[in-house]
């Protein structure tokens, strides 16, 4: 089947550390760092931007790739390209002009996501696939960390296999117990913050690699 990649969210790590942090999870098996853009409109929380993942991308040798939970988010694009990420993922939800949004993140060389909110259903971005280089479901309601994983996730996942063979991304409550799971139902890419960085983040990361891989 399709390769597990586990992606530590860096909502969850030391801000004044983030690079250090970042490396503790790419020890326990990271290979993609999941960095999330909140703007207190779309979310009800303020977190980073561009200049922030400028700084990361810089000292850090893993691809980074931005979950944007912002309202209009086509002017951060171009900084968040500018500061190298590897991939944008936008709410749909929160985008007029998804087709104008996703062929912008591709002319930049950037891969293109959507993340879905739990009630977003799958059909909302079907026209949108063509245009798409991975999905990502929401797994909780997006805004904090630590947040009680929604089951009913799974059947979303299952239907998107149905519709496509874009990677899925998982993001929200993602633990050694619910990653297997998401596996289960197809999710290739899982996110997850406070349980990589509740304690020592190369063991917990690696736990939530290994029982997904097992799954
Ligand atoms: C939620 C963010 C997530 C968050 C997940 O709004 O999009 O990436 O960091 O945190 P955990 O893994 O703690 O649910
Ligand atoms: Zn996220």
């Amino acid at each position: 089947g399709d390769r597990i990649v586990g992606a530590p969210s860096i909502l969850a790590a030391d801000f004044a550390n983030l690079a250090e942090d970042v490396r503790r999870a790419q020890r326990g098996g990271a290979e993609l760092v999941h960095f999330d853009a909140m703007d207190n409109q779309f979310v009800p929380n303020l977190t980073v931007g561009p200049v922030v993942a400028a700084s990361l991308v810089e000292a850090i040798d893993l691809p980074v790739d931005a979950h944007l939970m912002v309202d209009s988010p086509d002017n951060l694009i171009p900084p968040f390209i500018e500061a190298g990420v590897a991939s944008i993922s936008v709410q749909p939800e929160a985008v007029t002009h998804l087709h104008r949004t996703l062929t912008m993140i591709r002319a930049g060389g950037c891969e293109a996501g959507v993340a879905l909110n739990p009630t977003t259903p799958p059909e909302f971005i079907e026209w949108a696939l063509p245009y798409l280089d991975y999905v990502l479901v929401m797994t909780v309601n997006p805004g904090f960390g630590g947040q009680s994983f929604i089951p009913e996730m799974a059947d979303k996942v299952r239907r998107l296999k149905e519709m496509t063979d874009l990677p899925i991304q998982v993001d929200g409550g993602i633990t050694a117990e619910t990653a297997p799971i998401m596996v289960g139902a197809g999710a290739q890419v899982l996110v997850a913050g406070s349980a990589v960085y509740k304690g020592d983040a190369e063991v917990e990361m690696r736990k939530i690699i290994d029982a997904a891989r097992g799954a």
